[in-house]
């Protein structure tokens, strides 16, 4: 299998120990080591200070399986995988999709959600969320005239990076109605689920909701702890696991020991850890929405409705991807154009999760003014 660089990751590669201000960063602020082992009970921190650095089980740790089947509804620990979550987009596409099969993803999006289909000989169709002038939306009806008799996946992000797109309800249960009419599997990456800014918004994991639905989630974005490197496939088709723990095999065997004692004490602190975030996120849309309201003429801000990523159109005379070079060169500001994601318009993401954001958002708006 050969396949394309993964064009936002290169460029981070480029830059991002490099650059001082990370404006377009997805994940939220990181935990610190001594932050979660604060939040952890006697007997987790007990189970820390004992902790042998030996393998671990190759689906996961039954306490944090466990603990993550608790957040669902429907979910047994044993149909839960424990990895990396790109990792697991990895085993998953390439245990649940064959050569020829036709794959639906929406777009924009994750390289590696619909990457890994295509380089593995599937037929590629992408369904697209539409800029409005309030934020993006999409239309399940064109969802499903794409359907074809070879479809075999759907492939979808809510809350969507880089957009913060998030159906209402009643698109969700359409897009659900569409998989389910058609028996088709529906992978929904839900790495930035309970980053709701009204909590009323929040929707089903699919893996409670629907038989042939696999979520993907984990501790990288609402959780604010990306370098535990721990998320999980969770699925109520059983026989799918021994498929994906025979794939494992071959990328990483097991978890890290350490990682996953601290997952295990992040998931039972959960709520306190996504309200610090949302407040953090909170704060930085309020700070954007002012910026960006006295510079309507050259952006169009698009407020996501969930998530810790924005994706405002840039209507300047320089491209997206000079503004982006602009504001490394001349302040160390690291903001990614939107053409890293194969979309076609004038956007830029912006991460919304970080501490600093305040301070990157003054220098985006002091080259701005200069734009005037
Ligand atoms: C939508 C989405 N899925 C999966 C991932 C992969 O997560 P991780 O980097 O923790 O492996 C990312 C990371 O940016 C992402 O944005």
């Amino acid at each position: 299998m050969t396949i394309p660089p993964f064009k936002l990751e290169r460029y981070y590669a480029l830059y991002e120990f490099k650059a001082s201000i990370m404006l377009s960063s997805s994940d939220c602020e990181s935990l610190s080591m001594a932050e979660v082992l604060d939040m952890a009970s006697p007997q987790n921190l007990d189970i820390w200070k004992n902790l042998r650095l030996g393998y671990t089980e190759t689906q996961g740790s039954p306490m944090l399986r466990e603990e993550i089947a608790r957040k669902y509804g429907n979910i047994h620990p044993d149909n839960i995988m424990v990895a990396a979550p790109e990792e697991l987009i990895f085993i998953a596409m390439q245990t649940l999709l064959t050569p020829g099969d036709h794959v639906i993803a929406m777009a924009p999006a994750y390289q590696s959600l619909y990457e890994i289909a295509a380089s593995n000989g599937c037929s590629l169709s992408f369904w697209h969320l539409k800029p409005t002038g309030n934020g993006w939306t999409a239309d399940p009806n064109e969802l499903n005239s794409l359907i074809t008799p070879r479809t075999r996946m759907l492939v979808m992000n809510f809350p969507n990076n880089p957009t913060g797109y998030l159906p209402t309800r009643e698109q969700f249960d359409a897009i659900l109605k569409i998989a389910q009419k058609h028996g088709i599997l529906l992978f929904i990456d839900e790495m930035y689920r309970l980053l709701e800014y009204d909590p009323a918004d929040k929707l089903p994991a699919v893996c409670d909701v629907y038989e042939k639905g696999i979520s993907l989630a984990g501790l990288s974005k609402s959780m604010a702890l990306p370098g535990l490197r721990i998320g999980w496939l969770a699925t109520q088709q059983t026989e799918l696991m021994e498929r994906w723990l025979a794939y494992k095999d071959y990328t990483t065997i097991c978890n890290s020991a350490p990682s996953e004692i601290l997952a295990l004490i992040a998931l039972q602190n959960q709520d306190s850890i996504v309200k610090r975030n949302l407040e953090i996120i909170r704060s930085n849309i309020q700070r954007v929405t002012d910026v960006f309201t006295r510079y309507k003429h050259l952006i169009n801000w698009m407020p996501p409705r969930a998530g810790s990523v924005a994706f405002p159109q840039w209507k300047g005379k320089m491209s997206a991807e000079e503004l982006c070079q602009q504001m490394l060169e001349r302040y160390s500001v690291m903001l990614v154009p939107g053409s890293l994601f194969d979309h076609p318009g004038v956007h830029f993401r912006l991460g919304l999760g970080r501490k600093n954001f305040a301070a990157g958002i003054s220098l985006l708006e002091k080259l701005m003014s200069e734009c005037d």
